[in-house]
């Protein structure tokens, strides 16, 4: 390999270019995220244990008047969320890209005698059947790495499979203070480890596009065959007057934010996440 490889490789992509791989459905890697996605102490792939109760019993919270929702939860990962959701009595199904995470979840719903659906498809693809859902969730940032035409394609199909006064709830990055978001370059070598089983160089670093308030998060993963691959993950950040336009160009109408829905510890918590409560309006149209 030639270090000129690598140069070209750390170079500023124009903005969305694609990387070479895809992280979610990776069978090594999935199966590491499996392990961090359960582990209770940490925000990683799920948040902690705590902060997931704190926003269920929001969530709940909005809905006392309805005693059996209908819920879809939209990247439900190993179905954190979801069996909460039915241990209390709603009924759920579980859309997610990860085959290692869904079959976590199915195993663990016979184990736990829970009547959970689960769907291993991505939700851009998916068709999704209309009216029938009081709540969808996209929880954990992941409608800020949608790119721009998956955003509007995803809040299509979720406004048409709510119910009328049916409610979306997504979180995202706040824009506030984007600079001090990057993460300063790095670099790890190792015999196995998340990116690989076998041993590897990972080159991490990330790119600001300000005007779009985009940042790049990027890393380069070289193998000891020499192998190059680039997982990208292009992160926007939003204020409530972005999400606002975005909600109502999709039909969505009543749209509340609220940012002291978790702890204050750290860029991805407290006040530096937007939840935000999307209604479809209650006429049929
Ligand atoms: C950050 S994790 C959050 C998981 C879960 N919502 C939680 O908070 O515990 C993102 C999840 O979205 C899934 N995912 C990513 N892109 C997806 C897509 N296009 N369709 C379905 N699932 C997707 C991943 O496999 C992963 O489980």
């Amino acid at each position: 390999m030639k270090i000129t490889d690598i140069l070209l490789k750390s170079e500023k992509p124009t903005i969305y270019e694609k990387g070479t791989c895809f992280m979610w459905t990776d069978p090594h890697i999935s199966e590491q995220l499996l392990s961090v996605h359960l582990d209770p102490d940490i925000d990683l792939a799920s948040r902690k244990r705590t902060s997931i109760l704190k926003t269920i019993k929001w969530i709940l919270d909005l809905h006392t008047n309805l005693n059996k929702l209908s819920i879809l939860d939209l990247g439900c990962g190993p179905g954190i969320y979801s069996e909460i959701f039915a241990q209390k009595g709603h009924k759920v199904t579980g859309v997610d890209i990860s085959r290692n995470s869904i079959d976590y979840a199915r195993n663990s719903t016979q184990t736990k005698e829970l009547d959970i659906e689960y769907i291993n498809a991505s939700y851009l693809e998916l068709e999704l059947p209309k009216g029938k859902y009081d709540l969808v969730l996209l929880i954990y940032a992941d409608f800020g790495v949608l790119l721009p035409q998956e955003r509007i394609i995803l809040l299509q199909k979720v406004y048409e499979s709510l119910k009328p006064n049916g409610k979306l709830i997504f979180d995202v990055l706040k824009d506030n203070n984007i600079e001090q978001k990057k993460i300063p370059k790095n670099w790890e070598v190792c015999d196995s480890g998340f990116w690989k089983n076998k041993p590897y160089l990972a080159l991490s670093e990330s790119f600001i596009y300000k005007e779009q308030k985009v940042i790049l998060y990027q890393h380069n993963i070289i193998d000891s065959d020499e192998n190059i691959e680039t997982y990208r993950f292009w992160t926007h950040f939003f204020n409530q007057k972005d999400l606002k336009l975005l909600l109502k160009e999709s039909g969505f109408d009543s749209i509340r934010h609220r940012d002291n829905i978790l702890p204050e510890d750290g860029l991805w918590n407290g006040d530096n996440v937007i939840f935000t409560v999307a209604s479809k309006s209650m006429e049929i149209t």
